[in-house]
């Protein structure tokens, strides 16, 4: 599928098939999707957790909500890896590094029929407490990965993108 098209395809999905798992060759291309991926100096500082057994889903499912996503991908940045900007103190590219390859995954599972579901809404403390992250993890996202249920359809919000005349002018 044509990139443009792909992009316009991929929604948030929020009811995912439990029962149906993803098959692991697709998961190693999403992986890898994510591996190859631009990071600041590439520096790489993303650590990914998946979670995909029972134990590991439940937790997940009781820091936020995971629609019963049959994966997830925890996905963290290394406080001693990433790129540290000489030029703004206190800045660093954690969480540009993530999202990078967070949205590569994303994009590589839509490739593979494979919906997905971007994740915020948790407590990073509790996060790392849950899944006994070292100090220097630190959790970005959460990517539910899934098929979804045959009754699935994009939330109305999903059609409710600006114009580029909102959001792009020239300077
Ligand atoms: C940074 C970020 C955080 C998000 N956090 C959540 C979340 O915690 N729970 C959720 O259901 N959706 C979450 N989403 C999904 C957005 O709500 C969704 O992308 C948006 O409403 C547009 O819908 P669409 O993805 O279907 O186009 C998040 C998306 C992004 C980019």
């Amino acid at each position: 599928m044509e990139f443009l098209e792909l992009a316009k395809a991929r929604y948030s999905e929020r009811s995912f098939e439990k029962s149906h798992p993803i098959e692991e060759e697709k998961l190693s291309k999403i992986l890898e999707a994510g591996r190859v991926a631009p990071t600041a100096c590439n520096l790489q500082p993303q650590k990914i957790y998946v979670l995909k057994s029972e134990d590991s889903l439940w937790k997940a499912a009781k820091l936020t909500h995971t629609y019963e996503a049959p994966v997830v991908l925890l996905i963290c940045y290394d406080e001693n890896v990433v790129w540290k900007n000489a030029r703004e103190e206190g800045y660093n590219s954690g969480e540009q590094d993530a999202s990078i390859v967070a949205s590569s995954m994303m994009f590589e599972a839509e490739e593979l029929g494979i919906h997905s579901l971007w994740i915020r809404g948790f407590n990073s403390k509790l996060v790392s407490e849950t899944f006994e992250l070292p100090e220097n993890i630190k959790p970005v996202l959460m990517l539910a990965l899934g098929y979804p249920k045959a009754t699935s359809e994009p939330s109305p919000r999903h059609l409710d993108k600006k114009p580029l005349s909102d959001t792009v002018e020239e300077r």
